[in-house]
């Protein structure tokens, strides 16, 4: 199998499988009990989130876990919203990941004005519109700092610095960058800041909510006094352990994993494009997260090329997970630009830490055979720009 599907999810690594089975064979207690084996979990928890904390430049206090990337995004927006109810506007990108994009038209259904940040042809956000945006009334920003479709990287740095200027929070979504390139919640300057366990070779089903000491913020889920009354719900341990393993095994592979992603990337990206007749890339040459490659296949629909790959085991996207399936093209391309039917010819490979350079090789054999067949049979007149 060659996987490169690893901003839709990543596999676990072996040390974050042995450490949540370990956990699981010795560990049942509620973190919330006084006794002894309670308490020993809670500090099992809190381990994971010094971890977490200290990989984001962090306080352990400043970190609430929660039960995806998406419940980060959605808690850090609603959150902030409801926490400042004199305000009543927004401010977003146009390519944000569904998780901050429906739930920016949630708000927006309820009465919150939500501006949505432009982008140019590689996925850069429009940073004059973003200030002209800001009013009075505008509670937060939230701009990702990598598209997992296209890989591109905003200059969170500059919104954060705008945003202070104005007196107005700060959030991104973090959940493609973190474990990739430095995340640093004090060199962003950002209030908020959403991750998630499964796209850095930790289990599904868990995320965290970076929250700068002072902000304020209400809840999304009440009930007991988990997470500092900021998350209610016995905690996720298994989840939270995998997580905190997941970034120790980040930290100390250091910058290996990423100085092959990029290598390997690399070569992926030249061959197909020399490979590979009428083939048009999505995204920023240089700031992008090196491991993201999205292609157009000019002529053809990106759903074709996908099922022929999978027979050969051999696994790629079409857009972000969520997209999957949808009749629709995708927002992020369409954001950039691209007419729908280029858009809808589009494929997305994510690398990550498992892949070899056979991978590569394995891929630059069968795909240009692919495409070209695929191109045989399709009715489809190539227009290019
Ligand atoms: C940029 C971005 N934000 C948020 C999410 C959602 O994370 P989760 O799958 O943990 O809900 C994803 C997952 O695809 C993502 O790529």
């Amino acid at each position: 199998m060659v996987y490169l599907d690893n901003n839709a999810t990543t596999p676990l690594d072996p040390a974050v499988a042995e450490k949540m089975s370990e956990f699981l064979k010795e560990h049942f207690g509620n973190p919330s009990s006084l006794y002894p084996i309670g308490r020993e979990v809670k500090d099992i928890i809190n381990e994971a989130r010094e971890i977490i904390a200290k990989a984001l430049g962090a306080s352990r206090s400043e970190i609430v876990f929660t039960g995806s990337g998406t419940e980060a995004d959605n808690f850090a927006i609603r959150g902030v919203l409801n926490a400042f109810p004199e305000k009543n506007e927004m401010i977003t990108s146009a390519i944000e990941h569904p998780a901050v994009i429906q739930t920016a038209n949630f708000l927006e259904q309820k009465g919150v004005k939500v501006s949505y940040v432009p982008v140019d042809e590689h996925g850069m956000i429009d940073l004059e519109f973003l200030k002209e945006a800001i009013t009075p009334q505008t509670a937060l920003i939230s701009i990702m700092f990598a598209n997992n479709e296209l890989g591109t990287i905003q200059p969170i740095e500059t919104v954060s610095k705008i945003a202070k200027e104005k007196g107005v929070l700060i959030h991104t979504d973090a959940v493609q960058s973190f474990g990739k390139i430095d995340v640093d919640v004090n060199a962003l300057g950002v209030d908020l800041l959403s991750i998630s366990a499964h796209k850095i070779y930790g289990p599904k089903g868990v995320g965290a909510l970076y929250i700068r000491k002072g902000t304020k913020i209400s809840p999304l889920i009440y009930g007991g006094h988990q997470e500092r009354e900021m998350r209610a719900g016995t905690e996720n341990t298994i989840g939270i352990v995998g997580f905190g393993e997941a970034v120790r095994v980040i930290k100390e592979r250091g910058y290996k994993d990423k100085k092959r992603i990029e290598k390997l990337s690399k070569s992926l990206k030249r061959g197909v494009e020399e490979k590979i007749p009428k083939v048009k890339f999505n995204g920023h040459e240089k700031k992008r997260i090196k491991g993201t490659l999205n292609f157009s296949f000019l002529g053809l629909e990106a759903e074709a090329i996908l099922l022929a790959l999978a027979t050969k085991e051999i696994y790629v996207s079409t857009g972000s997970a969520c997209s999957e399936g949808a009749e629709e093209e995708s927002h992020v391309l369409s954001a950039i630009g691209l007419r729908p039917e280029i858009a809808r010819s589009s494929i997305r490979m994510s690398l990550g830490r498992f892949n070899t350079e056979e991978d590569i090789d394995i891929v630059l054999s069968e795909l240009p055979e692919i495409v070209e067949k695929l191109r045989q049979i399709s009715s489809f007149e190539i227009e290019e720009d």
